[in-house]
């Protein structure tokens, strides 16, 4: 079977407000298309101010019935739609395949971890606790309860189109928030058919409701989120300057925001680590998604001693990855979603050449391919002059920077006003306790390059954003506190 015949029975094309299939109210459609052939999809609803209005109109009226369901009745629900996106994981790997290029199995294994995330939450709405304030005063009881904030939007990327929404929605349908959602204009798809699954599970008509638009309608359908004072709460995924910019716009109305935002996460290999499990582990946390992640290592620090010796052992590994169609069972690395990307690693391959690196394997297009491929790269004598030193490359790109002291390490490593994911390999214990505490990020991988968990708080400090999702902590910015003071009980 193809990937448009696993993936067909979950095509959706048009806006989800209201429990209804809708189209845009302009009528315009805008092109989705697969990144490893450039070929259309489908057309998809293209929405504009009046569509977001909608969405919030029935979010709005859906609030007050579900805030007010008990949490297991949520919990409930939320293990449904868990159950149903399981029960389709292959067609919704299929679509995710199709729309964001990532290898079949490699988005089949999204499929569980976006679905983690709903089992998590599921149960996390049960252990909803407030606190009873020990007593400061005769004949007054305090006491602090914690509540839905209300309406929220939930802004996402296209490099985990499944995973994304799902660690957004989740919590907030937990804790008792309706949402209103809006995914990249890239990979809509995905998005869709999870808010069907979704209403499949039992979501009440206007507790979820979702709208496309394409890259040119997105700033006024959000503008509209922004401005609207009954949106409580805004969570994105993106860029920096587009968070800043949701930050600026929702100062209006004092929105409450989660904003996990754009890394340039350094990886470290000291004198004294283990070299295969730190080659093993850059390939884990490098080449996830063709390195399109925000907490891929973009900086690879290593020190004098084992400099050459690693540059070998990564590159054997390196040359060896197969890149291909996501259909293909052999690929490791599909596409880059689009035209824009593949451009950007090739700025990043030229400026770094241009200022002095060695390309020690890989470093240009494959366009036998198909019009989005990158070769795996692992560049030698990277610098700090390099544009790919302070911007996110996002492909599949290792530049090698050498240090020789741990201080020079620590210093490079924090020379940037991002703070997502960070990694170090050492086997020294002392060295792991000071490195960890020196790193200024919100994630810090020691001798392992697989950090993604449900159970684990992501998010970053500095200009990569703040909130939390995923974990105990991941509902805390979906609900509000409120203090209760009851007086004259004596
Ligand atoms: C991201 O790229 O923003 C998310 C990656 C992850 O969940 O590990």
């Amino acid at each position: 079977m193809t990937l448009e015949e696993q993936a067909a029975a979950l095509i959706r094309a048009d806006n989800f407000i209201d429990g209804e299939w809708v189209p845009a109210q302009s009528g315009r459609r805008f092109a989705v298309t697969n990144p490893a052939t450039g070929k259309l999809i489908v057309d998809v609803a293209d929405s504009g101010a009046s569509d977001a209005r909608a969405a919030t109109d029935a979010a709005a009226r859906a609030l007050p019935e579900w805030r007010a369901r008990l949490p297991k009745e949520r919990a409930a629900v939320l293990h449904r739609w868990h159950g149903l996106i399981r029960e389709h994981a292959d067609a919704l790997g299929a679509l995710i395949s199709l729309e964001q290029g990532k290898p079949f199995a490699e988005a089949c294994g999204e499929v569980v971890y976006g679905a983690s995330y709903v089992a998590w939450f599921a149960d996390e709405a049960t252990r909803i606790y407030g606190d009873l304030i020990p007593q400061q005063q005769r004949g007054k009881r305090m006491s602090a309860v914690r509540e839905p904030i209300g309406i929220v939007a939930a802004i996402t990327p296209w490099n985990f189109p499944l995973a994304m929404i799902a660690r957004k929605i989740a919590p907030a349908l937990a804790a008792g928030c309706t949402v209103v959602a809006k995914p990249a204009e890239d990979t809509p798809l995905t998005a869709l058919a999870l808010v069907h699954l979704a209403h499949e599970a039992g979501v009440p008509n206007g507790v979820l409701n979702l709208i496309a638009a394409s890259r040119e309608s997105t700033v006024e359908a959000v503008a509209d989120w922004l401005a609207d004072g009954r949106v409580r709460k805004i969570t994105f995924t993106g860029s920096t300057p587009v968070g800043k910019h949701l930050a600026r716009e929702s100062a209006g109305t004092l929105k409450k925001l989660s904003l996990e935002l754009g890394g340039n996460a350094p990886f470290i290999v000291f004198d004294d680590a283990d070299l295969d499990a730190a080659v093993t582990g850059l390939l884990a946390a490098k080449f996830r998604n063709g390195g399109q992640t925000c907490v891929c290592p973009n900086r690879v620090y290593v020190q004098s001693g084992v400099y050459e010796r690693f540059a070998q052992m990564l590159c054997a590994r390196v040359a060896e990855l197969r890149v291909g169609s996501a259909s293909d069972p052999a690929s490791q690395i599909g596409p880059m979603i689009n035209a824009r990307a593949v451009d950007k690693i090739a700025r990043h391959v030229e400026d770094a050449v241009a200022h002095g690196a060695t390309v020690l394997t890989g470093g240009k297009r494959l366009a036998e391919l198909g019009p989005n491929y990158f070769a795996p790269t692992v560049l030698g004598d990277a610098a700090s002059t390099m544009a790919l030193c302070c911007e996110e490359t996002f492909g599949p790109v290792v530049p090698l920077f050498r240090f020789d002291t741990e201080q020079q390490a620590i210093d490079a490593s924090n020379d940037t006003p991002f703070g997502l994911a960070s990694y170090f390999y050492s086997q020294d214990l002392r060295r792991i306790e000071r490195v960890s505490r020196a790193l200024e990020a919100g994630i810090v991988g020691i001798n392992e390059g697989a950090l993604a968990s449900e159970a684990a708080p992501f998010g970053g400090v500095k200009e990569s954003g703040y909130g939390r999702e995923g974990s105990k902590y991941g509902l805390d910015d979906y609900l509000s506190i409120k203090y209760l003071c009851q007086g004259g009980l004596e």
